[in-house]
Formats: structure tokens, C-alpha cells, sequence
């Protein structure tokens, strides 16, 4: 018997993560679904069950390893042996350098840098056991120059990057695939598209299907060609990183 696809997304409540949980389901993955929000877990849930999947709600703040262990667990043993994890659930936390306390830095690590360590920690193990796991990281443009006034943000998705790069390296013999997926721009959910006004040209942003297209192929690459770090970013990339060149 061949074993159960299951995958664990987190942040999957709202969101990218919300459609990547979606997407799994559809490609036939039981998906573990963790953020902190019940009711929009349950939501995720719902859409998942109507389109005939499979989902598990674990309430779970990435941030508190307990919690993570306890939804890892649940998950394995109502679903059964993760496969795929997708480090998906991140908090933003834009102000001036000057104003950033020490509170709002730990927070920054704890959910985007400890949230992902511990919630690989707690699967990477067994998938090395059994030879065959994915775990991806989903990062954003701050994993190149971060924008400014993120400055707390960025320096925890950049220890995001080092640990996928680490785990990457560290668990390639061992039969696990870890990569990762850095969306380099704004993402096309509606908060995002409301923000920047009507009438603006979709392809300005990164759709989620493309990012689930991405994470899909990722997963299904063989083991002979795995890819540990790839980016998106849509042809109007608001951040040039390179000044355009004035006309003689
Ligand atoms: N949106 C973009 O334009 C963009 C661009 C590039 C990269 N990204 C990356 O994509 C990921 C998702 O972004 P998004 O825009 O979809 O975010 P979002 O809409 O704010 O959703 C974030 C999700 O993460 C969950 N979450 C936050 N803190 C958590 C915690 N401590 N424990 C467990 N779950 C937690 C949230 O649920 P609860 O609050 O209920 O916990 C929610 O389900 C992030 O890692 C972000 O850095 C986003």
C-alpha cells in the first residue's frame, strides 16, 4: 500500500496560504491546516471538504513549540505521515528602524524565524526515517534588500532563508527536498490589489496560482534534480533593483 499523501500548511487561514491549501487538496494531499484563527481554519477547511478533500484544523501558534509538536502529532495520526510542509505563516511589522522595541523584534523571530524552525524540526526527523519528504519555505523580496522600515521583518526571513538553505543541505542525503520559494513582489489577494486602487493591471502582482504552480513543481521534481532556492516576481516589479537608464 502506498502511503497517504498529507501535507501541513501553515497560515493556512487566509491568504496565500489559504489557496496553497486549497491546492494541495487538489492534487490529492490530506492537508493539516495550522494558524491561530479557528474560525478561519475552519473556513479553509470548509472550501477544501466542498471541492470533495480532506482537511484537519489544528488551532496552533507557530511560535510555541509545544503547540506545533501537539498539531504535528494530531495530524499524523488522524491523516497520517506528513510529506510535504509548507513554512507558509508569517506576521509583517512595518515602522521607522528607530521606533522598532525589543518586543516587536522578538516577535518578528519567534513567529517568521522560530515559527518555521520548530515546525521543521518537528517533521524533518521522520521524513528522514522513511527517505521521501518537501518542506518549503515561502520568503518574499526581503530575502534580497529588504524595503525599508521592515527592518525586523526582514531579518527574520532572512534566518527563514538560512535555516532552508541549511536543512536543504543538511537532509539532501537523507531523501528530504527543502527549498526556497521567494515571491519578490506583492502578492495579487484582494487586501493587496484593494490597496493599489482599481484598475490596475492584475499581472502587476504574483497570483497564487502561479505560487501554488511553483510549489507544485517543486514537489514533484525528481530526486536527481531538486532545486533549493527559486524566485517569482511579476513583469512590473515595483522595487527596480537596477536604475533604469536615462535616454540620450
Ligand atoms: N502578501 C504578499 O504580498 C507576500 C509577498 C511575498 C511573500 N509573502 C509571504 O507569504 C506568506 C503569507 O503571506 P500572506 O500575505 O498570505 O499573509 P496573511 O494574509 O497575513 O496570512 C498569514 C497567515 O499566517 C497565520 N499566522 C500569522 N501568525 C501566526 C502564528 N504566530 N502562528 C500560526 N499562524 C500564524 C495567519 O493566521 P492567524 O493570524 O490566525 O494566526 C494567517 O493564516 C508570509 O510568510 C509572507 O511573508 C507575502
Amino acid at each position: 500500500m502506498p502511503e497517504p499523501k498529507v501535507a501541513l500548511v501553515t497560515g493556512a487561514g487566509r491568504g496565500i496560504g489559504r489557496d496553497i491549501a486549497q491546492r494541495m487538496a487538489r492534487e490529492g494531499y490530506a492537508v493539516g491546516l495550522i494558524a491561530r484563527t479557528k474560525s478561519q481554519l475552519e473556513e479553509t477547511a470548509e472550501l477544501i471538504r466542498r471541492q470533495g478533500g480532506k482537511a484537519l484544523v489544528t488551532p496552533t501558534d507557530v511560535s510555541k513549540r509545544e503547540q506545533v509538536l501537539a498539531a504535528v502529532e494530531a495530524v499524523e495520526r488522524e491523516l497520517g505521515p506528513i510529506s510535504v510542509l509548507i513554512n507558509n505563516a508569517g506576521a509583517y511589522l512595518r515602522k521607522p528602524f528607530l521606533e522598532i522595541a525589543e518586543e516587536d523584534f522578538d516577535f518578528q523571530l519567534k513567529v517568521n524565524t522560530y515559527g518555521p524552525f520548530f515546525c521543521t524540526q518537528a517533521v524533518v526527523g521522520r521524513m528522514a526515517e522513511r527517505g521521501s519528504g518537501t518542506i518549503i519555505f515561502v520568503l518574499g523580496s526581503e530575502s534580497r534588500s529588504g524595503p525599508l522600515q521592515y527592518s525586523a521583518y526582514n531579518a527574520s526571513k532572512l534566518a527563514q532563508r538560512a535555516i532552508a538553505e541549511s536543512v536543504a543541505y543538511e537532509f539532501m542525503h537523507r531523501g528530504v527536498h527543502a527549498a526556497a520559494l521567494d515571491v519578490d513582489g506583492a502578492v495579487g489577494l484582494e487586501r493587496v490589489t484593494e490597496a493599489a486602487g482599481g484598475d490596475v493591471d492584475p499581472d502587476h502582482f504574483v497570483a497564487t496560482e502561479s505560487i501554488c504552480n511553483e510549489l507544485v513543481h517543486l514537489i514533484n521534481q525528481p530526486r536527481n534534480a531538486w532545486t533549493f532556492a527559486v524566485d517569482l516576481r511579476s513583469y512590473w516589479q515595483w522595487r527596480p533593483r537596477v536604475a533604469a537608464k536615462k535616454k540620450a
